[in-house]
């Protein structure tokens, strides 16, 4: 990756306390490419108006642009149409499935699995559903490099099973679940299977079809694209099948005090005036993503982080948490007896920005016995140089403090 790379990212070049910037928390947000602050400042100063119903020339380019975006989508990751419903973010996805799937057909006594290492996101909602329908959630656990054990997963699986729900790639961690196999093995007790591609889709091309998943949520925001959009995507029938999630305007076919009747995918899920722009931003970022190219940013991501493992350990007294063999560009890491916040403050005097915490992920973190990490996240505007300076800071912020 190169320079003319960073240069359509304004906001990488500036200062923080006099030194240049270096933005490791991707995991959190990425950065935006002019393509995509463009779309947005287009929509608003060129043809800014509400979709789908408009008759005016203003309307008709609003929804072009949109129905755009969710052709993009649904191109980028083999799905149709009809089966991408525009939410807020993987959290809303995770939600609308555990409501309006689960609130139908879940009952007492069913289970549904997730791994020991989830967002919060992807654990809250299911226990929610567990409470209200008197069913079971059963956890995968993890081994010590923060790798799903296979094996046991195996041993949950059962005709009680009736959904799993996993991430792709731990946003903790960093950690690749092999969700292939996963999802294949749930298929075979007639399970359906989420998949959180929150973290996946910034780095790594997602198939649905090949994958056979039956629902995946991600975040905008994530990929490049504007806050408070993401996708989600689930098989045609399942969608069908399921009740709407909010009910308003767009969502129906025709209101009486008689009776509602609903309107075809995707817009049964989309009630409500949408977040147009944001809509638009995503399809803007889906195809800058596609014109550097997903295996030219995975392998480029892939060096960042042999290179950053490697130069991270330099460091005395640096534990990385999380060394699963499938990983992607995320290096959580502990030092010594230092607070991971004293950690997070010296290196933002020093312009970097990592994040710490337990990143949503409090059951992960129980298990690994730490309160948090501190968490450096790459993504492809990202330089081994930016590297080498976190970790020259880093070796200071260890003299000084130990
Ligand atoms: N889920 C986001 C993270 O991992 C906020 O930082």
């Amino acid at each position: 990756m190169n320079d003319s790379i960073r240069a359509q990212f304004p906001i990488l070049h500036q200062s923080v306390n006099g030194k240049p910037l270096i933005y490791f928390d991707n995991a959190a947000t990425s950065q935006k490419p002019l393509a995509v602050i463009n779309a947005i400042k287009d929509y608003y100063e060129q043809y800014n108006s509400n979709i789908h119903r408009g008759a005016h020339h203003l309307a008709q380019l609003a929804t072009e642009k949109y129905e755009n975006a969710r052709t993009a989508v649904a191109q980028h990751i083999n799905a149709s149409e009809h089966e991408i419903n525009f939410v807020r973010g993987t959290t809303e996805a995770v939600n609308l499935v555990a409501t309006s799937y689960g609130r139908k057909f879940i009952k007492a006594g069913d289970e549904i699995i997730v791994s020991e290492m989830e967002h919060h996101s992807n654990i809250v909602p299911w226990q929610m559903l567990c409470e209200e329908k008197r069913a079971t959630l059963r956890v995968i656990p993890i081994n010590d490099a923060g790798e799903i054990i296979f094996e046991e997963y195996l041993k949950l699986l059962s005709e009680k099973t009736k959904i799993v729900s996993i991430a792709y790639i731990s946003n903790a961690i960093g950690s690749i679940h092999p969700v292939k196999e996963v999802i294949s093995e749930a298929h075979k007790v007639g399970a359906v299977v989420f998949i959180d591609g929150a973290q996946a889709l910034p780095h790594k091309k997602v198939d649905v079809k090949d994958l056979d998943c039956d629902f995946l949520g991600f975040s905008g925001h994530k990929v490049f694209a504007g806050t408070g959009i993401g996708i989600l995507y689930g098989k045609a029938e399942l969608l069908e099948a399921m009740n709407p999630y909010m009910g308003g305007g767009e969502m129906i076919k025709s209101v009486s005090f008689a009776g509602t009747t609903y309107n075809d995918l995707p817009f049964k899920f989309e009630a409500g005036t949408p977040h147009i722009e944001g809509g638009i931003s995503l399809g803007a970022a889906i195809n800058y993503i596609n014109e550097i190219g997903l295996d030219k940013i995975a392998s480029y991501e892939d060096e960042l982080l042999a290179y950053g493992t490697e130069k991270f350990l330099e460091v005395e007294g640096l534990r990385i948490v999380g060394t699963a063999k499938n990983k992607a560009s995320v290096i959580s890491f502990l030092v010594n007896n230092i607070h991971m916040n004293d950690i997070g403050i010296l290196l933002n005097e020093q312009g970097i920005a990592i994040r710490i915490g337990h990143h949503c992920c409090q059951p992960l973190m129980d298990r690994l016995k730490i309160e948090g990490t501190c968490r450096a996240s790459f993504a492809f505007y990202n330089t081994k140089e930016e590297i080498d300076a976190t970790v020259n800071a880093l070796k200071r912020i260890v003299k000084r403090l130990s």
